[in-house]
């Protein structure tokens, strides 16, 4: 592990995203990125709360792994005989399941964890912990081998000289350690590729310009950022040969939710015949939401927005600003996280399973079984 991206073997970028340590969860604070490298560890379900919706941890797949770990936190320390753990584990996971609505690895990481904890209602409380933990350290290590399968599966659409166009980041850090869009960016390094990527920086909260940026960097990874409305221009001038991004959820018919800005990249993709595709593990396809329209969507607070024009302070709310201040009002703000990309503007989805094609209803049922 470590270092420049190694040609030729199994690459694994050194960032250790999400982590068990001694009963409490340990994170990197992206917040913090790229100017600083800090862990902080979530010893409580309101502190895993926090850094869940508050972006600490953040990307669908670190969020359900970060979750799966929360279930365990929660009665790491209790005095409780084994039924008592069980309602604590389901009252954590309920908790849990509040911070982000999106991301639909979230829930699948915390419904997998109640249901273990039912399955182990008949133990004592001390192998009932152990038991919960292993569950959650399997959920982290098969989301590493899904993103190496990905990584295999969507290297193969990388010609050797590409460059890869991506939004808001979907790699280590945004994952159980590997990625899934920039998972077959290392796993096309990796083969001896020629690879480098434009990062759209990712407004509001700059998850291309900070994160993508800094994990490709940190990996040899030749990585370019452009500011989101530059994208259509990149592709009209030639600069693009395909888009990879990941996703939060993929209803049924291929319908998928990823980062706002993420449908504006695929129209304009589209529309200069660059193919868009999106990567994503099995825990992001929702097979009971039937289409994009049913998928909730997250709106955030208008400080984020407003903060970098200079409205309000950093992570100040309009309302805090006083009419000293200015006599000419606050602007009201739109702020959602997510957009959803229509499954006909998708060339494919990059998958554990290889890269599934249009119609996507059949595909994905075809991959993955029937309504989940
Ligand atoms: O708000 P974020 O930073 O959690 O949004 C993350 C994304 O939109 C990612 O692209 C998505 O989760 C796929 S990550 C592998």
């Amino acid at each position: 592990m470590g270092g420049a991206a190694p040609a030729g073997r199994d690459f694994l970028p050194p960032i250790e995203t999400v982590s068990w340590r001694d009963g409490a969860v340990r994170l990197i604070d992206q917040r913090r990125l790229p100017a600083e490298l800090v862990h902080m560890e979530c010893r409580t379900v309101p502190e895993l709360f926090s850094a869940i919706r508050e972006l600490a941890v953040r990307g669908a797949p670190a969020i359900g792994v970060a979750a799966g770990y929360g279930a365990v936190m929660a009665v790491w320390k209790s005095r409780s005989g084994t039924a008592g753990l069980l309602r604590e584990v389901a009252a954590a996971c309920k908790e849990l399941a509040a911070s982000r609505p999106t991301a639909v690895n979230l829930f699948w990481a915390l419904d997998r964890m109640n249901r273990t904890a039912e399955s182990l209602s008949a133990l004592a409380p001390e192998e009932f912990r152990e038991r919960l933990l292993a569950e959650a350290r399997a959920i982290h290590e098969e989301d590493l081998e899904l993103s190496r399968r990905m990584g295999r599966a969507g290297a193969e659409l990388i010609p050797d000289g590409a460059t890869v166009l991506t939004h808001c980041n979907a790699g280590a850090l945004a994952t159980g350690g590997l990625g899934t869009a920039l998972a077959c960016v290392y796993a096309a390094v990796a083969e001896g590729k020629r690879v480098s990527v434009l990062a759209d920086e990712t407004r509001p909260l700059l998850q291309g310009a900070r994160l993508t940026a800094w994990e490709l960097s940190k990996a040899g990874i030749p990585v370019t950022v452009l500011c989101d409305n530059m994208a259509a221009a990149a592709m009209q001038q030639g600069r693009v040969d395909l888009v990879i991004t990941g996703a939060d959820r993929i209803a049924a018919n291929g319908d998928a939710a990823n980062k706002i800005g993420t449908y504006g990249v695929a129209v304009n993709a589209k529309h200069h015949g660059v193919p868009f595709y999106i990567a994503a593990p099995e825990s992001t396809f929702d097979r009971a939401c039937l289409d994009g329209s049913k998928i909730v969507i997250e709106e955030r607070s208008a400080a984020e927005v407003l903060g970098i024009a200079g409205w309000v302070g950093r992570g100040q709310e309009p309302e805090a600003r006083s009419e000293a201040e200015g006599s000419v009002p606050v602007p009201g703000v739109w702020n959602p996280a997510f957009d959803v990309t229509p499954a006909e503007l998708i060339a494919g989805l990059i998958t554990d399973r290889g890269v599934l094609r249009a119609p996507y209803g059949e595909s994905i049922a075809a991959a993955f079984g029937g309504r989940g």
